[in-house]
């Protein structure tokens, strides 16, 4: 049996990337997970394949976590298909880098909007399933640059600080129901959004980690069901899965 037998989940994002692994560790550890996503339908269908022949069933939900239609949308069907949500993983996210002179106020807006509104979103929207169970834990992909900043990541940076700000207030709010809601902040760590940043920036980067390498999106993952599975008391805390790039 495994960790999360029984309990059922939501991963935004999940169809690559960080979200995509965190979707299949939880997977793996019982739970029944519904794969948010966007514009990757190939890609998210291919990850519900992947899990129903490892025996798991999947719910996919398509909907742009911006906007709050798509939240009510999601947690209506799963009330028709489960009835309940026990783990809420808000890990959609978006970067659109570009230093203060040059940004425009749709690239601002539009990372406020997908990486910290979509938070806000999600974690009202699920708030009544999970104060009705007695039980909820929400976990915010938040980001070391949202602690320690990151040249040409102002919109990035307020919107991960923001999700860490949002997480504690939170925490507070809801504790009484049983609910915890924590965030990650990970480091660099290798998926697509990484990939576009140029190579000799890269280079540059990994001088500083004192790990001396990239993050992988199963490390991130592997904290997750750690606060989901084994988090009872921990609430409004920052983990930081960075390879000391940010101590
Ligand atoms: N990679 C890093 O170095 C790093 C470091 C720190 C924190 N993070 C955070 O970790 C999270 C995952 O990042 P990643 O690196 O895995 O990114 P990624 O590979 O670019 O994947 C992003 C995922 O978010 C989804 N998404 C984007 N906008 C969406 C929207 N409006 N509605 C629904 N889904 C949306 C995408 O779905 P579609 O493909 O369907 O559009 C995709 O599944 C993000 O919050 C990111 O900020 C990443």
């Amino acid at each position: 049996m495994g960790k999360l037998s029984g309990q059922y989940a939501l991963v935004t994002g999940a169809s690559r990337g960080i979200g995509r692994a965190i979707a299949t560790l939880l997977a793996a550890e019982g739970a029944t997970v519904a794969l948010n996503y966007r514009t990757g339908a190939t890609e998210a269908q291919a990850l519900a394949q992947e899990l129903r022949e490892r025996g798991s069933e999947t719910l996919l939900l398509q909907g742009d976590v911006s906007e709050r239609s798509a939240w009510v949308d999601m947690v209506q069907k799963i009330r028709t298909a489960w009835g309940r949500l026990d783990i809420l993983v808000n890990n959609a996210g978006i970067t659109r880098d570009k230093t203060l002179r040059k940004m425009t106020d749709d690239d601002w807006l539009s990372v406020i909007h997908t990486n910290l509104n979509a938070c806000y979103f999600g974690v009202t929207a699920v708030m009544p399933l999970m104060i009705e169970q007695n039980h909820g834990r929400i976990v915010n992909i938040s980001s070391f640059v949202g602690q320690a900043g990151n040249f040409g990541q102002a919109n990035y940076a307020a919107s991960k600080g923001g999700i860490i700000a949002f997480t504690k207030t939170a925490a507070m709010e809801v504790a009484r129901h049983n609910i915890t809601v924590n965030s990650l902040a990970p480091g660099f760590t290798l998926t697509d959004m990484l990939s576009k940043v140029p190579e000799p920036v890269q280079k540059q980067i990994l001088s500083r980690i004192p790990l001396g390498r990239f993050g992988k999106p199963e490390e991130v993952a592997k904290a997750v069901l750690f606060l989901a599975a084994d988090g009872d008391y921990i609430t409004g805390q920052q983990i930081n899965i960075n390879g000391g790039v940010y101590m």
